[in-house]
């Protein structure tokens, strides 16, 4: 699928192939199926082809997208008898979780079966499979059944020794499905042996398949299927041979093949590796490793072999699409078990954003290919990708390099704001690669933040009460909260105050009611906390979303919020902005929300809770603190509570303080002292506390608190120890 925005090299001319046609019109030749190459989706299918016996073990690993996404890992029919396996799991935002199968799963011999693996999930994720044959654990990208099709092209590795066969798997999603495989070079299946020239017709049922095992290379082989296959293909590997090439991959359909492919080296690369370009009609292709170019002319079905040597990267260029796929053949010691096999991402599938798994056990690296004038604006996990060196990719303005990832962090987001670029995945261990190309969540991604520490914290918790299967009221409010919020923010459509507001009015409505006689503090804090910071982010989400609007009112029973967009001046600036909600203001210097600026427009929210006080009240006293036990006594909450929030969320130390005028619940008695507190959250417990906060001036009816943070605040008030 094309994506905007992508400059392409104008080579062609130079080489004068006039006769290319331009890339950016990626020629499909297959119109069944949607033909996108998404690696997210909602559904999956997928098997195992195994003949090693007891050292096998196979795995899904799923990442989710989205909060509180249920995961059911499902095989119905695996010991051949009816046995059924089912494992159900959940995963949040941000997480990879991994489903270890029954090593049953595995496929022996060659026929036909029914241990399809099934991943289905209630809102999109990415899933990468492994095999862990012995110490040999190989990776494939699985390609959601949406994006399944109905011809493929056999690419395997030849046999490279006696106890190693090239294979492929052939397995259906929908029932009765007649599928054709047209010959070439040798293959068993069942006791007979085809041959080139020979067809194979074979109806599977839902969730079946069947593995076939080349005796020569089978390459070439076309598979045509009346409704859409999944089709793995690799090379079996008998766990007696320390020198066979266990791999495996998940091909691309015909109609999902691009026409221009970057292959940047491998970052441990000694040895040349192998790419098999495959063509399914009469193609011209472009090959240009390094500075030197060649154009072949190929037949349909027929495959291409070339080298990828070290440090120079390759340069792949078509009329029409082809099926690119790399050949890790092992790096550092010639025949030990390296190998692996990837599809090579074509340019105009490149995205903008990117989830990767670093592998345990291995040294991970992301290697990336971008524009030229691109390259800066990469962020890894919200930095800047610094310390990389660019390189050319000669006969195009691409360039490629790799970065190598901080091992203790299993799940890495590379984006870049605006320019789609290609990453692979790609890892080096003691005995064993793999390279699997990066998962794009550009469809997924939120213009806005959904979460903090405290709210991951609360969506841990709630992940363990769903998958008991119970649910607390609690825990129902944070799930629509969340589901809320990410809809707002992945939609991209301008939400109005009053619909953030409304939910979370109902919610305390009932909340204030049922906390009454509710004596469980921690449960009230746990609620209160999250209540407290998504409010502030749906505010500032929808401040965000309306940008021609400068300031938003909403008042409910429950809360007024008050919200203002700034624009950051470009010099330094000395203006205050005040925001009004019910009775209580906010004053906030420029320096302070422009130092939150990571984008045109800043967001500042101001929000008066009308009710909060009575639930959030004076047993939430600085716990454990002795001293200030002894002085908050006979304190008590005496104003609204409130909350500020600037930008990409909760700020600490500001360089200029931020003034709250809070107004008096009761008339302040003379020798009442007034105390300025904010709400803190920490292990479980919530406690008002006065660090970071000072009172400015108070009189009978209001007094001015400054704090150098924002979150949320309250007034105490009491008669001081020396007035007892
Ligand atoms: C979360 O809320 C959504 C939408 O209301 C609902 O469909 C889903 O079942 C809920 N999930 C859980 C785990 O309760
Ligand atoms: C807060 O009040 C102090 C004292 O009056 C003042 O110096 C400061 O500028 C005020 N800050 C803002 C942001 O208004
Ligand atoms: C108390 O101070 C507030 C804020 O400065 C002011 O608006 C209000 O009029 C004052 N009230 C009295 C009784 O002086």
């Amino acid at each position: 699928m094309g994506r905007p925005g992508f400059t392409f090299p104008p080579m062609f001319f130079f080489l004068g192939l006039f006769w290319f046609l331009p890339p950016a019109s990626v020629q499909r030749t297959n119109t069944i199926g949607t033909c996108q190459t998404e690696t997210l989706g909602r559904e999956f299918i997928t098997s195992y082809m195994d003949d090693c016996g007891n050292s096998s073990q196979f795995e899904v690993q799923i990442a989710g997208y989205f909060a509180f996404t249920s995961v059911s890992v499902s095989i119905s029919n695996y010991t051949g008898d009816g046995g059924r396996f089912e494992e159900k799991i959940m995963v949040n935002r941000g997480e990879m979780v991994r489903v270890s199968l029954p090593e049953s799963v595995g496929i022996k011999g060659v026929i036909k079966f029914s241990k399809v693996v099934l991943v289905k999930a209630d809102k999109d994720i990415s899933v990468v499979s492994v095999s862990n044959k012995d110490v040999n654990p190989e990776t494939t990208v699985l390609y959601p059944v949406s994006c399944l099709g109905n011809e493929h092209y056999i690419v395997t590795p030849p046999t490279e020794s006696l106890d190693s066969y090239p294979e492929f798997s052939v397995m259906t999603y929908e029932d009765r499905n007649l599928v054709t495989v047209h010959v070439k070079g040798k293959l068993r299946y069942g006791t007979r042996v085809y041959s080139t020239g020979d067809t194979l017709k074979i109806i599977l049922l839902a969730f079946q398949g069947y593995r076939l095992q080349g005796i020569a290379n089978v390459s070439g082989t076309r598979i045509v299927s009346e409704k859409p296959v999944a089709v793995l293909v690799g090379q079996v590997c008998f766990c007696t041979s320390t020198k066979c090439n266990h791999v495996f991959e998940q091909l691309l359909p015909v109609c999902s093949w691009g026409t221009t492919y970057i292959i940047p080296p491998l970052p441990w690369q000694k040895v040349d590796e192998i790419v098999y370009i495959t063509a399914s009609q009469s193609t011209t292709v472009l090959y240009q490793l390094g500075e030197q170019a060649e154009t072949v002319t190929l037949a349909g079905g027929s495959v291409l072999q070339r080298p990828v040597k070290p440090s120079i990267p390759v340069y792949i260029s078509a009329n029409v699409g082809i099926q690119v796929v790399f050949y890790s053949v092992g790096a550092a010691i010639p025949n030990s078990s390296h190998a692996f096999l990837m599809n090579v991402p074509d340019v105009a599938s490149y995205c903008r954003m990117y989830s990767i798994n670093a592998q345990e056990g291995f040294e991970n690296f992301a290697l990336m290919v971008a524009n030229t004038a691109e390259t800066g604006a990469i962020i890894l996990d919200n930095q800047p990708v610094r310390d990389v060196v660019w390189n050319r990719v000669p006969g195009t303005e691409l360039v490629w390099s790799m970065h190598m990832l901080a091992p203790a962090i299993r799940s890495h987001a590379v984006e870049h704001p605006s320019s789609p670029f290609a990453l692979l995945s790609v890892g080096t261990a003691a005995m064993d690669s793999y390279g699997i190309p990066g998962s794009c969540r550009e469809d997924v991604t939120f213009k806005c933040q959904t979460e903090t520490l405290e709210i991951k914290e609360q969506m841990e918790m709630c992940k363990d009460v769903f998958l008991q299967g119970s649910t607390s009221e609690f825990c129902s409010f944070v799930n629509s909260t969340l589901v809320n919020l990410e809809t707002m923010c992945a939609q991209d459509r301008a939400v109005s105050l009053q619909e953030v507001a409304g939910p979370f009015g109902s919610f305390l409505n009932s909340f204030t009611l049922s906390a009454g006689g509710n004596e469980n503090k921690r449960e009230i804090a746990s609620t209160m906390t999250f209540l407290l910071q998504s409010v502030e982010l749906a505010a500032l989400t929808a401040a965000l979303m309306s940008p021609e609007i400068t300031t938003q009112t909403v008042t409910t029973e429950s809360m007024a919020i008050k919200t203002l967009l700034v624009v950051p001046a470009a010099g330094p600036c000395d203006e205050v902005f005040r925001l009004r909600a019910q009775e209580e203001t906010m004053d906030i210097h420029c320096d302070t929300i422009t130092r939150a600026a990571t984008e045109d427009s800043v967001a500042v929210a101001f929000i008066s809770y009308s009710t909060l006080d009575s639930i959030i009240d004076k047993r939430f006293l600085n716990e454990g603190d002795l001293m200030a036990d002894e002085k908050l006594r006979n304190f008590h909450l005496n104003s609204r509570v409130v909350s500020g929030a600037v930008g990409a969320g909760r700020l600490m130390n500001l360089s200029k303080p931020v003034n709250f005028t809070l107004r008096h619940r009761q008339a302040k008695k003379e020798e009442e002292e007034a105390l300025c507190v904010h709400w803190k959250f920490i292990a479980g417990k919530g406690t008002w506390t006065p660090d970071g906060c000072t009172a400015l001036y108070t009189n009978s009816t209001h007094t001015i608190c400054s704090c150098n943070h924002l979150s949320s605040f309250a007034l105490l008030m009491g008669l001081s120890p020396e007035w007892r």
